[in-house]
């Protein structure tokens, strides 16, 4: 392989607010004429109070609210707030909560402008992948650190009825800014804060673990993420004592896993996420828990390819030393073993599933047009069975 980093084009145009009572600044950030509309889940957000301060900051803006975004949004929900912003004329969008929320915002802000029916702003056997040259701006106010929605321009959108977890994105689908106030995180639950410990750790894998080009500030960026993670995820599992400086530590690791720095001009694999997301699909497993199970079988069955990043990330992450086998086994051990301690799924028999539900999965994939993986494009259906049968 060619070395040296590859040519990039990099633009990441997020405003980020962080630290403590950060909301209250966000009337600085949205026109004074806007005409905004709150999106959000289930209900946390009224509970940890995220929603009336960010009703408070508006000031006198009009607004109005849309409740009842899923984890793991619907298309068919987030139709239902284009609907709204079409029909009562909305100009700026402000979601509060997860990932889940700001990917359906993303959605909401592109499809109430889109020229055309919505579904074609996405490919993998749904639509015609079309263009997306415009949406509404929006903000976020982050609750829970996993995804990196809050900087990146992706989101992740399911269709229930098509049966497909589909990923869209554009340059016009960054959040113009992002409030990332670490205590909003204290009310999260413990399954929640293990499952963006491991959504951190796995994006930065996605952006690392493919074949050396010599980008060094990638490389050693990317590995100072996941020896963060490693030293803090003890604390920021903890819900009993709750811990400032671990939660920001958390939080700002969490964004830069995957705001587009470490995977600029680098090859990278998102093969674990593209299994993973069949996994959610059919069985409804928490997004971050697919990626717990699938990535040490991936880590496995990959070690040949994957080898020379293998060795550097076991000597620089978890300072091993000795033979090159050696090293790279006890990598992947110490990434199992990592995740176990987190009480995360490590296996499908972890979450209640066996061979059986395998043959849907790598369906789903090829349904998906999922069949050309990895950094080289040469993880075939063959391979994915393999992976799935060596995490069960
Ligand atoms: O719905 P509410 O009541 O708000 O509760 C949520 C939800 O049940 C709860 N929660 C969030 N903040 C909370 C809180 N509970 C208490 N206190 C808080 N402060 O947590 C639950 C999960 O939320 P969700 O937003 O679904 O989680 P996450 O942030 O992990 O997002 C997962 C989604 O993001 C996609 C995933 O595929 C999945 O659909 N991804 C998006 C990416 C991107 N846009 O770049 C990349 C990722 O790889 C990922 O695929
Ligand atoms: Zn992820």
């Amino acid at each position: 392989m060619e070395m040296g980093i590859r040519n990039f084009t990099f633009r990441n145009p997020t405003k980020i607010l962080f630290g403590k009572k950060r909301i209250e600044d966000i009337g600085a950030e949205i026109p004074e004429d806007a005409k905004v509309l709150i999106i959000f889940g289930g209900g946390s957000v009224k509970r940890n109070g995220a929603f009336d301060r960010t009703v408070a900051a508006l000031g006198n803006r009009q607004w109005d609210a849309f409740g009842g975004i899923e984890a793991n949004p619907t298309f068919e929900t987030a139709m239902k707030a284009v609907e709204k912003v079409k029909d009562q004329g909305f100009t700026f969008l402000m979601a509060v909560g997860g990932g889940s929320v700001i990917d359906a915002t993303k959605f909401i802000a592109a499809a109430s402008v889109f020229e055309g029916n919505p579904i074609d702003m996405f490919t993998g056997g749904i639509g015609k992948g079309l263009p997306i040259t415009h949406a509404l701006p929006f903000g976020t106010v982050l609750t829970l650190p996993a995804t990196a929605s809050e900087m990146n321009s992706g989101a992740v959108i399911t269709f229930v009825e098509l049966q497909a977890k589909i990923s869209f994105g554009s340059p016009v689908t960054f959040p113009q800014f992002s409030v990332l106030e670490p205590e909003l995180t204290y009310t999260l639950p413990k399954r929640q804060l293990v499952n963006g410990v491991i959504d951190t750790f796995v994006h930065t894998m996605e952006n690392y673990l493919t074949y050396p080009v010599d980008a060094k500030l990638q490389d050693h960026y990317a590995e100072s993420i996941l020896q963060t993670i490693i030293e803090i995820a003890p604390q920021v599992i903890d819900e009993e004592h709750l811990d400032y400086a671990a939660r920001a530590n958390f939080m700002w690791a969490a964004t830069n896993a995957l705001n587009g720095t470490i995977s600029a001009g680098v090859p990278t694999d998102w093969a674990t996420h593209a299994l993973g997301h069949e996994i959610t699909l059919n069985h409804g497993i928490d997004h971050g828990r697919t990626l717990s199970i699938v990535l040490p079988a991936m880590m496995k069955i990959r070690k040949k390819e994957k080898w020379d990043k293998l060795l550097q990330y076991g000597k620089r992450v978890w300072n091993l030393s000795g033979d090159d086998a050696t090293i790279v086994d006890q990598a992947i051990e110490q990434t199992e073993n990592f995740f176990q301690s987190l009480d995360a799924p490590v296996r499908f028999s972890d979450v209640d599933l066996d061979a059986s539900v395998v043959d849907a999965l790598l369906a789903g994939l090829e349904r998906h047009k999922k069949t050309q993986l990895s950094e080289r494009g040469d993880l075939t259906l063959e391979i994915a069975k393999e992976i799935y049968f060596e995490a069960l």
